[in-house]
């Protein structure tokens, strides 16, 4: 069905995945390795893609790593422009949106404009439905500077922003044309974002390649010491499986709901912590609880549902619901969140490495107990 091509460019430290969409004819690829903006902006002089780029960034990531992608593109004589966004989850809003829009047509970007996003899954997405909307849809290629970008938000294309009703509520799909990751950004990173990345690729491992989940097993130092060579073998799986199962469900009809493990409880406990413990975490927390429910419902056994846990715990994320969160409220918004129907809760459950099971519906005395265990 999908094809994905991982093979090496110019050295050991490179690989160019081709992630493939099969309803669309469309397939980009994902560039991985070490001093990457040369050779993006190489591509780009090559084979341009428009005649202007906006860069668009984040106010943490401008002052690290914008001036070397300027600079690169510069060196091969391309047009960019810098519109910078403030960092952070809570501007991942409409208002964002608008306001780089402006930006940028008051610079006077027109059609034959590309996008190039610079930094977390925030920049992705926000930048992603930019590129969607903006003159009815412009190239976008992603250039993910987070684990958690990485590992998952800058492959599949879904772009969009948060709103007060809820979370990546108002976007579009929208495909980049290609991804560029370079584990050098991953060295400036703080470490709680670092490690709440890896939940990601921890997840990707649980629900699809176990091979994943041995390797964080057997080389968790490396890992933790950010060691670029086995992050991009890791990243690289990681980023297999999320292709894999893009690939056969790009618009999330069915397959593409097993990427969200762990997310029915971890969402709700985001939204429960104020946004104080990061997506990442949460979804760790959540990957927990939903390995205790397939347990007690006899889905999994324990060992597995252990594996899951020690994993996770390895990688220094949380595994408990905060003691100050009422099972009743965690409740409450899972019924809130888009993939609850009728009132009725939903997990993706794991029943052994590999092997998943989505849309399973849950009752709520069941999640309760679960949570009570702690
Ligand atoms: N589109 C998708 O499929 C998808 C999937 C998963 C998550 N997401 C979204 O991704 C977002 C979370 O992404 P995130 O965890 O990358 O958060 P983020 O983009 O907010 O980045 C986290 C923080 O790290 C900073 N940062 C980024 N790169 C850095 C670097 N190299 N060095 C130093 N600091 C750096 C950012 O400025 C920010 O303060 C959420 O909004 C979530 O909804 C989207």
């Amino acid at each position: 069905m999908c094809c994905i091509l991982l093979c090496h460019m110019k050295g050991p430290s490179m690989k160019n995945l081709q992630v493939s969409v099969t309803e669309k004819p469309q397939s980009y690829p994902l560039y991985m390795g070490r001093g990457l903006f040369p050779l993006l902006a190489q591509h780009l002089s090559e084979k341009p893609l428009a005649s202007r780029y906006a860069v668009i960034t984040d106010s943490t990531v401008d002052a690290l790593w914008a001036p070397q992608l300027l600079a690169a593109l510069a060196e091969r004589g391309l047009t960019a422009q810098k519109f910078v966004m403030p960092a952070g989850e809570t501007y991942k809003t409409r208002e964002t949106k608008q306001t780089l829009e402006n930006q940028m047509l008051g610079a006077g970007l027109g059609r034959d404009t590309a996008v190039l996003a610079l930094g977390g899954g925030v920049v992705g997405d926000v930048s992603g439905f930019v590129a969607a909307t903006y003159m009815r849809g412009v190239p976008v290629i992603q250039i993910p500077t987070t684990t958690l970008a990485m590992a998952d938000s800058s492959v599949g294309g879904k772009t969009g922003v948060d709103t007060p009703y809820g979370k990546n509520l108002i976007g579009a799909f929208h495909q980049p044309v290609a991804v560029y990751m370079d584990m050098d950004t991953l060295q400036t990173l703080d470490e709680k974002n670092y490690r709440a990345g890896l939940a990601e690729v921890a997840k990707h491992g649980l629900i699809q390649d176990i091979t994943i989940v041995s390797r964080i097993e057997e080389n968790l130092d490396l890992i933790l010491r950010r060691e670029p060579q086995v992050l991009e073998e890791l990243l690289a799986l990681s980023c297999q499986v999320k292709s894999r199962v893009v690939a056969e469900d790009d618009q999330e009809r069915g397959l593409r709901q097993i990427l969200n493990y762990g997310h029915t409880m971890g969402h709700a406990v985001e939204m429960l912590s104020h946004f104080d413990m990061i997506h990442g975490e949460c979804v760790a927390v959540g990957m927990v609880y939903a390995a205790k429910l397939a347990l007690r419902l006899g889905l999994c056994d324990r060992a597995w549902a252990d594996r899951q846990r020690n994993v996770l715990e390895m990688l220094g994320l949380p595994v408990r619901i905060p003691e100050f969160m009422a099972p009743q409220e965690v409740i409450h918004l899972m019924k809130m969140d888009k993939k609850a129907r009728d009132g009725q809760i939903r997990f993706v459950l794991s029943l052994e490495p590999g092997r998943v099971q989505y849309g399973v519906p849950v009752a709520d005395e069941e999640i309760i107990s679960c949570m009570k265990e702690r």
